[in-house]
């Protein structure tokens, strides 16, 4: 299996007009009259190079565009790749880090092996250097990542690595992108590392291979540990929502817990926060089988349960003063002779009973098991991440997530991330109307609710095992992946997730209300 591209990041003071380099990205404004000063200077070096080509109308600043323009002995660099930024009064943060993801992408493509991003110098005191450091660093791994380990024809093949160096000439500038271009770093990684793992198909990833990553995170870090139960101690635990939707496969299903305990010893005093993820590593419907058109997309199915990964070992990077819990259950949802069937009636660990009315709706079966757990280890937060419903894909498309929750100032806590991480999500409702459709007349619960809603009665499901503990619950069913190739990255499984719960966890106040 090949490598996936390895991406190395620093910071360097130098002038970008003596940067030796592969390629100097700059950033442009659609709106802009005339070029800032950056601009201008270059232009002026390449003897009016990159006036002509906008007169020309070769480049207009497009956000998600660039133009490439060869350097001269002017310069130190070989190439300058404008890139577009749309128009200056819409900028956010996720404008630079688009940018930086268009530009490392750009690179990949053309086989460039160090290149210099000045592409924060566009946007002057606008936003905080480091955040700036931050996106750079976030949007150079979501750019240039490629899924392509099983690819082994090699004509078209990439270079191993990709070099990014943020510059500027002002030491005290590149302090303060460096700081937080180290988060962009530890974040940026973990967001490929996921990617990678919701990207693997099912043949190759299996329950038992998630409980074998998260092992593998928490001997990478004194701040992780990681607990595995197998299916005799979930049997021994009454487990039973996991177990059943784990039961028609060959491969047996896992619940995972990875535990981060930060640095020092007051950790009584700090808030504890349990991320729950999803993880079937293949939806095929079970019993209640799904059609077979594009049911190969079903190996996404685990992506709740990977960003939880991905979370955690950034998290074990960051070391925020919080305790988090990452708990995903695993399984395989698949039609056997010793399939859990529509009509069965499960005891799930709250002690709730669920009548299974459909095999499909499989995720809340295994999620309302690990909420219960997080409830059990009083933790003072609970967040799910699950690949839950096409509901929600129907609902708000594929741009963003659903965000349900029984706690108001945790829907704006979570906000408040999606605007740093620009995964953006949201608000849905999971009021009674909903809950009310999940009763079941010969169980407490049942597991699927009218023809309508879909996506709000099963948070609502799922709401009833949080009982007094603050919950919220993101339907990543429609940002799962991106269908294709786009601007900023190619296609595949996005990690949705692993930035929003990260910086969510990081911003969280330090003591216990
Ligand atoms: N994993 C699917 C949800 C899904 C659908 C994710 C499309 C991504 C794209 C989930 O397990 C499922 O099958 N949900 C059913 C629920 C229904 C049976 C109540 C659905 O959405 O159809
Ligand atoms: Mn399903
Ligand atoms: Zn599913």
């Amino acid at each position: 299996m090949k490598e996936i591209i390895d991406v190395e990041l620093k910071t360097r003071k130098v002038d970008f007009s003596e940067c030796k380099t592969d390629l100097l990205a700059v950033g442009l404004f659609s709106d802009a009259k005339g070029l800032d000063k950056l601009n201008a200077q270059l232009n002026g070096k390449l003897d009016g190079a990159i006036e002509r080509l906008i007169k020309l109308g070769d480049f207009k600043a497009k956000e998600g565009t660039n133009a490439v323009v060869y350097g001269n002995d002017g310069i130190g660099a070989e190439r300058v790749l404008l890139v577009g930024l749309g128009e200056k009064k819409k900028a956010t943060l996720d404008t630079l880090r688009k940018a930086a993801s268009n530009a490392a992408k750009k690179s990949v493509e053309m086989k460039i092996e160090t290149i210099s991003l000045a592409l924060h110098k566009a946007f002057g005191g606008r936003f905080d250097l480091s955040a700036m450091g931050q996106a750079c660093g976030e949007g150079t791994y979501f750019g240039s990542y490629r899924y392509d380990e099983f690819i082994t024809e090699n004509d078209n093949g990439r270079l191993g690595s990709l070099k990014v160096e943020l510059i500027d000439s002002d030491s005290a500038k590149l302090k303060k992108l460096k700081k937080g271009l180290l988060n962009g770093i530890a974040i940026g990684k973990a967001q490929s590392y996921a990617r990678t793992l919701a990207n693997r198909p099912a043949n190759v990833i299996t329950p038992v291979k998630i409980a074998a990553a998260a092992k593998e995170l928490a001997r990478g870090s004194k701040k992780l540990s990681c607990t595995v139960f197998d299916e005799k101690q979930m049997t021994a635990k009454g487990m039973g929502g996991v177990l059943a939707v784990g039961s028609g496969s060959q491969n047996k299903p896992r619940f995972i817990i990875l535990k981060y305990s930060p640095p020092g010893k007051a950790v009584k005093t700090l808030p504890t926060v349990a991320l729950v993820g999803k993880a079937i590593t293949f939806d095929s419907g079970g019993i209640s089988i799904k059609p077979s058109a594009n049911m190969d997309e079903m190996k996404l199915d685990k992506s709740g349960g990977i960003a939880v990964l991905g979370a955690m070992k950034a998290l074990a990077e960051l070391s925020p003063p919080v305790n988090v819990f990452g708990i995903v259950p695993s399984a395989e949802n698949m039609p056997s002779g010793t399939s859990y069937r529509p009509g069965d009636i499960i005891n799930t660990f709250s002690g709730k009973t669920v009548e299974v009315q459909n095999t499909d709706a499989e995720g809340r079966l295994i999620l309302c098991d690990a909420i219960s757990y997080a409830v059990k280890q009083k933790c003072d937060i609970i967040i799910d991440i699950a690949t839950l419903t096409g509901a929600c894909v129907v609902a708000l498309g594929k741009y963003m997530a659903g965000l349900m929750s029984n706690d108001e100032a945790l829907i704006k806590d979570l906000q408040k991330a999606s605007k740093v991480s620009g995964e953006k999500v949201w608000p849905m409702p999971s009021s009674e109307e909903y809950a009310k459709e999940m009763k079941s007349k010969i169980a407490d619960l049942k597991n699927i609710g009218s023809r309508w809603g879909g996506a709000c009665t099963a948070a609502a499901f799922l709401k009833q095992f949080a009982g007094e503990t603050k919950w919220a619950h993101l339907d990543i069913a429609g940002v799962w992946n991106f269908e294709k190739v786009t601007e900023f990255t190619s296609e595949g499984a996005s990690a949705f997730g692993v930035r929003l719960l990260t910086t969510y966890v990081v911003g969280l106040k330090r003591k216990k209300k």
